[in-house]
């Protein structure tokens, strides 16, 4: 069958599904144009894509044989899978394998607000380290300060472990709180979300982007923080108001914040790069060489399930699917 590979794989990756299918693939790291995936899809039964990727009705209009679309990533806003579902399309990610990258770039980015990481390295490349001095270039402790979770799904719990190592309180608002047991094992309080933004040090982010979490974070709720607290944000950038967190940070309403992802990315919102007390990362939450080959593993496998007929493991739309039957 033939497929559209929309994004660079590695290339025992690439030829896993090359052995069995006739590949067409992008070679460059640059999002795919629009008008070449219309195009591209024209003629495939697979299609493996990435958050760049819009895959919305006009795209599988356009790929009227498509039997799979396999997501790179775990996201899939991207994707408008009610579509997929009733053109009957399986659609499936790569859930799991980035827990662990992610939930370390969310604690890189608690360390690097609170001590100063990135601003202190512009001192010393400005050639502004001239001396050590008790009351210079002072942050705020991590150890033993309350970290608030928004989102205790896999990652969250992943970014609750690495804090118990910091000796760190962890309060949690979650769609679905966890059983008490693993409630317990991770010593994390369930409460509501307004007294984990007005007691929290660190405010975390782990959670999808949906039409109920979209602006999640308004100026309202960045009022009830503390004046002292950090937002970290390694989910989606929509979930936060990016407009309403400059003025926050400009009014310095609370003291910063670490993100990864973006409103309009790659766009920033106009003022968040001048500020200094923010670290602003290119959306590397899952990039590691481990966790990336992994995904794209795991994107191949999906695929090819998909490609043969059988159920692909991680298929987000295969009840409603078997509903449809
Ligand atoms: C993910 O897997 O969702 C990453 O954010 C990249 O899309």
């Amino acid at each position: 069958m033939k497929v559209l590979v929309t994004v660079r794989l590695p290339a025992e990756v690439l030829s896993l599904i090359a052995r069995e299918h006739q590949v067409e693939s992008y070679d460059a790291d640059p999002p795919l144009e629009r008008h070449k995936l219309l195009q591209g899809v024209a003629d495939k039964e697979g299609l493996l894509c990435t958050i760049t990727d819009r895959i919305d009705s006009e795209v599988l209009e356009r790929g009227p044989a498509l039997k799979i679309i396999a997501n790179y990533g775990v996201g899939f806003e991207h994707i408008e899978v009610a579509a997929a579902t009733r053109k009957g399309i399986p659609v499936t990610n790569t859930p799991g394998v980035l827990t662990d990258a992610t939930a370390d770039l969310a604690f890189a980015l608690i360390l690097a607000t609170a001590r100063r990481v990135v601003e202190g390295d512009r001192r010393v490349r400005a050639g502004q380290f001239q001396y050590w001095a008790p009351l210079l270039f002072l942050g705020q402790e991590v150890s033993g300060k309350t970290l608030g979770i928004i989102g205790l799904g896999r990652i969250g719990q992943a970014v609750a472990r690495r804090a118990a190592g910091f000796g760190m309180k962890i309060i949690y608002h979650s769609r679905t709180p966890l059983a008490p047991a693993a409630g317990q094992e991770l010593q994390a309080a369930a409460v509501p979300l307004e007294t984990l933004l007005r007691e929290a040090d660190f405010v975390t982010l782990h959670i999808p982007l949906t039409p109920q979490t979209r602006h999640l974070i308004g100026s309202r709720e960045l009022e009830l923080m503390k004046p002292t607290a950090y937002l970290i944000n390694t989910s989606r950038g929509p979930v936060v108001d990016e407009a309403a967190l400059v003025a926050a940070l400009q009014r310095e309403q609370i003291r910063g914040a670490g993100l990864d992802v973006y409103e309009r990315e790659p766009q920033l919102a106009p003022g968040l790069a001048d500020l200094d007390n923010v670290v602003l990362l290119p959306h590397l939450g899952s990039a590691t060489v481990e966790t990336r080959t992994r995904m794209a593993v795991m994107a191949a496998e999906n695929l090819l399930a998909g490609l043969r007929g059988d159920p692909p493991p991680n298929c987000l739309n295969w009840t409603e699917l078997q509903g449809k039957k």
